[in-house]
């Protein structure tokens, strides 16, 4: 079947991208709109590198196809915050060292925001599960949810 247009927006950005029906959002994303800081791991929904906000809602674009996200707002880790102006978890994580390897932190900063802006009062075990899908080999996930928490605490300081 031949290709269509996906018109989304990408970080702000009106962008239009031809995606095949089959093609998923990860690929698209990455190689046809050079969004690279989507990262690709596992491609079966297992590891959440590949995390993006689809419409406010952290989602595996590996599981995604792209043809799904016509007319979307879709969110990278580069969408979250701008070096002069970081959102305030890419702060904390800084701050805080929460990075190792860092292969992990792009899904894992997405899969939070999206969270946390739809609960910002969510406890520490709910900030935990809610990266639970995001897997990380370096970390044990005690300094993302401090930097998750320090996050909320610099939000309500600007
Ligand atoms: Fe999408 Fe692993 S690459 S969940
Ligand atoms: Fe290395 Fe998470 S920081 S996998």
């Amino acid at each position: 079947m031949g290709e269509r247009i996906v018109q989304i927006n990408l970080n702000g950005r009106s962008v239009r991208l031809k995606a095949a029906p089959n093609e998923t959002l990860l690929n698209v994303l990455r190689q046809k709109a050079s969004a690279t800081e989507v990262k690709s791991g596992c491609e079966r929904g297992d590891c959440g590198a590949c995390a993006v906000i689809v419409d406010g809602r952290a989602v595996n674009s590996c599981l995604t196809l792209a043809v799904q996200t016509d007319g979307a707002t879709v969110t990278t880790v580069r969408g979250l915050g701008t070096p002069e102006h970081p959102h305030p978890l890419q702060e904390a994580f800084i701050r805080l060292g929460a990075a190792q390897c860092g292969i992990c932190i792009p899904g894992v900063l997405v899969s939070l925001s999206a969270f946390l802006a739809e609960r910002p009062d969510a406890s520490r075990s709910e900030i935990r599960e809610a990266v639970a899908g995001n897997l990380c080999r370096c970390t044990g996930y005690q300094k993302f949810v401090d930097a998750a928490e320090e996050s909320r605490i610099m939000e309500g300081l600007e």
